[in-house]
C-alpha cells in the first residue's frame, strides 16, 4: 500500500478539492446524502472530510459504508477531529479511525511535540496520514495562532503558528492546515516547507477565502464545504473552484 501523501496526490483526477461534508441532518439522511455527494461529485474531488459532529451520531457500520464508498470512487477520507490528548488515548482513537477506513486524521499540535511524533510514527506504520493545525481559518484564530511564544528563556520568541509549522516538519506530518483566509501565512509556510509537506486550506468561499489566491500562495489542497453543499448546482460550483485553482 502507498503512503497517504502519495495516495491523496494520485487520487485526484486533477482535483485538489476535499469536500467538507458538513450537515446537520438525521443519521439515515446523512448517510444517503453523503453517498450521493460522493457519487455525484467524485470527478471534481480528491477527498472527503468528516467532522466530529458527523461521526458522533453515526455508528461504525455507517462510517465504514461511507469510507468504502469513497474509496470505490477514488477518494481519500479524512477524519477532522482536531485530536488533542495524551499519547495512549490518541493511539486508541486513531486505531479506531483506521479500522473505520479513514486514511488520515487532523490533529491539534497543542498536544506537544513528543505526542505528535508518537501519533505520526504510528500512523505512518499503517500508511495513514496526519495533518496538523498550523493556523485555523476563522478570524478568531488570529488571537491564538499569532500569539508570541517562547519555549525557554534562551529561545527566540516566535508566533504559535511558526512553532506549529516547525513541529509539523520535525515530526514528519503529512500536511498542515492553514486557512485560505490567511494567504500571507500560507505563503510564509510554503516558503519554509516547499514540498516537504502539503498545505490544506479550509475557508474558501463562505468564510471569505479565495481559491486562486490560496493556490497562488502555496495551498496544495482546498477544503470546501458550504460553498459546494449549499450551491444550487454543486458540480458547477466545484468546477468553478477548480478553474480558479490554477
Ligand atoms: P466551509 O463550509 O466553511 O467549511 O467551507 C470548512 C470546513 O473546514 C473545517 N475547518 C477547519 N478545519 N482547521 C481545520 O482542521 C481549520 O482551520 C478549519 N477551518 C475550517 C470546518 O470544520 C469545516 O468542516
Amino acid at each position: 500500500m502507498t503512503k497517504f501523501k502519495t495516495r491523496i496526490h494520485q487520487s485526484s483526477k486533477d482535483s485538489r478539492i476535499i469536500l467538507a461534508n458538513d450537515y446537520d441532518i438525521g443519521n439515515e439522511k446523512l448517510v444517503s446524502q453523503t453517498i450521493k455527494n460522493i457519487k455525484t461529485l467524485h470527478n471534481y474531488l480528491c477527498g472527503i472530510k468528516l467532522n466530529f459532529h458527523l461521526l458522533l451520531p453515526l455508528g461504525k457500520n455507517d462510517i465504514i459504508k461511507i469510507t468504502k464508498t469513497a474509496h470505490k470512487y477514488g477518494l481519500q477520507t479524512i477524519a477532522d477531529i482536531k485530536l488533542n490528548d495524551i499519547g495512549n488515548t490518541n493511539l486508541i482513537t486513531t486505531k479506531t479511525l483506521w479500522d473505520f477506513g479513514f486514511d488520515a486524521v487532523i490533529v491539534n499540535p497543542i498536544m506537544g511535540l513528543s505526542n505528535l511524533k508518537k501519533i505520526i510514527t504510528s500512523a505512518h506504520r499503517c500508511n495513514k496520514g496526519v495533518i496538523t493545525l498550523c493556523h485555523m481559518s476563522a478570524p478568531e484564530a488570529k488571537m491564538s495562532y499569532d500569539m508570541n511564544v517562547r519555549l525557554s528563556n534562551n529561545s527566540k520568541t516566535i508566533s504559535l503558528h511558526q512553532l506549529f509549522l516547525k513541529w509539523a516538519i520535525t515530526s514528519k506530518a503529512d500536511g498542515i492546515i492553514v486557512g485560505a483566509t490567511f494567504p500571507k501565512i500560507i505563503r510564509e509556510c510554503k516558503k519554509i516547507t516547499g514540498k516537504k509537506l502539503d498545505i490544506y486550506s479550509p475557508g474558501i468561499g463562505t468564510q471569505g477565502g479565495d481559491a486562486n489566491q490560496a493556490t497562488r500562495n502555496g495551498s496544495d489542497f482546498l477544503i470546501v464545504g458550504r460553498t459546494i453543499l449549499n450551491s444550487k448546482n454543486p458540480i458547477d460550483t466545484a468546477k468553478q473552484i477548480l478553474l480558479a485553482d490554477i
